[in-house]
């Protein structure tokens, strides 16, 4: 059984070989480190006969101190070595470090975020872990409507909440509105939710995670006028004064009547065609934004909204389409977008 004069003369050698910081720290947490030799060996002490076993602790112990005081001043001798060896070259070029820089979701989602809270909207994020409630009844997609089919959802396998349902992961960030009229109980609301969603999509257009940002506002008096007007504010904004926003009637069970927004293409500006030939970014002049629609009044009811006193409009967009659109790229996967390739990211 190696004793305590082994250990230190162990120790002593190996202190001598000692030629840089690290192997400093290497020496420290072999000795003393929590699974080191002092400690494995204290952890032994217990099969000594009693009446030796404190004679032999205390040289331990003793050890112990030693090791520690050599380490240091080892440690000392190091450093005071180090500084007389460098000498430093003022002459030689400087060293550029690389920089780092946001991941072009980020820098979207900031936009956005700011782009809305300039007209007042307050910026939110809503769980992406959500309640079937959130996501469907409250939203007039009761249980087994067809509608929720152009949601296709996760749910999560676990117990269902009596009241609420079915947990899932949000397919999308309409979910947010009935929990912001819930918080605030009483118009006017406006606010801007920007939340992760998920949907069981993996192909050159679909990520199963994404973002969407929900526009939602209610007060009373609110009508499509106030909607286009924030959906024309909004292009201008984000895409530039020269990019124009339209509408299409389109459906959606929590809004009526529901639109589908476009916005015209940044290198043709709507025309379809660029110097004769057709647009190689669009097809028809048009890039397809997301829904909207004015708020469905049993969408306000189910958030204790009076819909004979308050009306709103609401829209819900991707974060990654409309910067593949701003940019005016025609990405040819969008899962190159998450894919962490810093030769990708770079560029934003
Ligand atoms: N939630 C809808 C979707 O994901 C978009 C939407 C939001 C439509 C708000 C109308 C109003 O497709």
């Amino acid at each position: 059984m190696s004793d305590s004069d082994t250990i230190r003369s162990a120790f002593l050698s190996e202190l001598n070989k000692i030629t840089s910081l690290s192997d400093l720290e290497n020496v420290k947490i072999r000795y003393l480190g929590r699974k080191g030799e002092i400690n494995t060996f204290l952890s032994k002490l217990k099969n000594i006969q009693p009446n030796e076993r404190k004679k032999v602790g205390l040289k331990v112990n003793e050890l112990k101190k030693e090791i520690k005081k050599r380490l240091e001043e080892r440690k000392v001798s190091l450093l005071l070595r180090q500084e007389k060896e460098l000498k430093i070259d003022v002459t030689l070029p400087g060293f550029k470090y690389p920089r780092g820089g946001l991941h072009p979701v980020t820098i979207a989602i900031e936009e956005v975020a700011k782009i809305f809270e300039k007209i007042g909207f307050i910026h939110l994020s809503y769980p992406e872990v959500e309640w079937e409630y959130y996501a469907f009844e409250s939203l007039n997609m009761p249980d087994g409507h067809p509608a929720r089919d152009d949601f296709e959802t996760f749910f999560i396998d676990s117990k269902p909440h009596p009241k609420l349902g079915q947990m899932l992961l949000t397919p999308h960030t309409s979910s947010g509105q009935n929990r912001e009229m819930k918080r605030l109980k009483k118009p006017p609301i406006r606010m801007i939710n920007i939340a992760r969603c998920y949907r069981p999509n993996w192909d050159v257009t679909h990520v199963p995670m994404f973002y969407q940002f929900e526009g939602l506002c209610v007060d009373e008096r609110i009508n499509l006028t106030h909607l286009k007007g924030t959906l024309d504010y909004f292009v201008k904004e984000f895409f530039g004064a020269k990019r124009e926003a339209r509408v299409r009637p389109f459906h959606f069970q929590f809004t009526e009547p529901s639109f589908e927004v476009d916005v015209s293409c940044g290198a043709c500006f709507g025309k379809g065609t660029v110097s004769g030939e057709k647009c190689r970014v669009c097809k028809s002049g048009w890039l397809e934004l997301g829904g909207a629609g004015m708020v469905h009044p049993f969408v306000l009811k189910e958030g204790d909204i009076d819909p004979k006193k308050y009306s709103g409009f609401a829209f819900g967009w991707g974060v990654e389409r409309v910067f593949m659109m701003k940019e005016d790229f025609k990405l040819d996967d969008l899962r190159t977008m998450y894919s962490g390739d810093v030769r990708f990211l770079e560029q934003f």
